[in-house]
């Protein structure tokens, strides 16, 4: 009984304790601070898994047309370029402010499959900058952008340049 007593008591000194951590404000938002390993460890666990396991039924269909590369990099250039960079191209105010920094995805797409890369892009990530396009871009335009950010390896800035200028003249819509 004295023990069961000691445990109640060393609880609800925990409780409030973490209650005190949580209202007292010393915990720092700040995005120029980055996470502690503890906290860096558990989002990265809980994000590579629910990605592995909400992308497993999607299935890719055939990626490889040029116009569709085209059209996704129309949004690319519309919508991702500022956060993520490019080849050659440099992230912008935003993206270099942000916190975890959105990565380059031409390594992405080295470690992520085109379904996982799918669904990141549909419904983003919580906690993250990354938005969820799939409120306002329809699947297939979704898997145009997909076409094209598997292209990203190895792609140069001459390249990216010239299919900048190839759809100039051409909005994302
Ligand atoms: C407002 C900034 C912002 C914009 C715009 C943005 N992203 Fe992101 N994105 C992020 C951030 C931040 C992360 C990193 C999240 C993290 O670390 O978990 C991210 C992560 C990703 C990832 C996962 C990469 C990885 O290696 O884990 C993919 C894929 C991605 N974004 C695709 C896109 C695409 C495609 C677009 C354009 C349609 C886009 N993003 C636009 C901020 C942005």
């Amino acid at each position: 009984m004295k023990y069961f007593i000691r445990a109640i008591i060393a609880a609800a000194v925990l409780i409030v304790a973490f209650l005190i951590f949580l209202y007292s404000g010393i915990y720092n938002v700040s995005a120029m601070e980055p996470h502690n390993g503890l906290t860096l460890w558990m989002m990265n666990t809980v994000k590579g898994n629910s990605i592995k396991h909400q992308a497993k039924e999607i299935k890719a269909p055939n990626l490889n047309d040029s116009s569709l590369v085209k059209l996704g990099f129309t949004h690319y250039r519309e919508m991702c370029v500022g956060c993520h960079g490019g080849p050659g191209q440099s992230r912008d105010e935003i993206g270099q402010g942000l916190y975890p920094m959105a990565p380059t995805l031409a390594k992405s797409t080295k470690e992520l499959s085109p379904s996982e890369l799918f669904w990141i892009t549909k419904n983003g990530i919580k906690m993250t900058g990354m938005p969820a396009f799939g409120r306002t871009h329809p699947d297939d335009k979704i898997w145009a952008i997909v076409s094209f950010l598997e292209k990203l390896p190895g792609m140069t800035k001459e390249q990216y340049q010239a299919l900048d200028e190839a759809t100039k003249d051409e909005s994302d819509e």
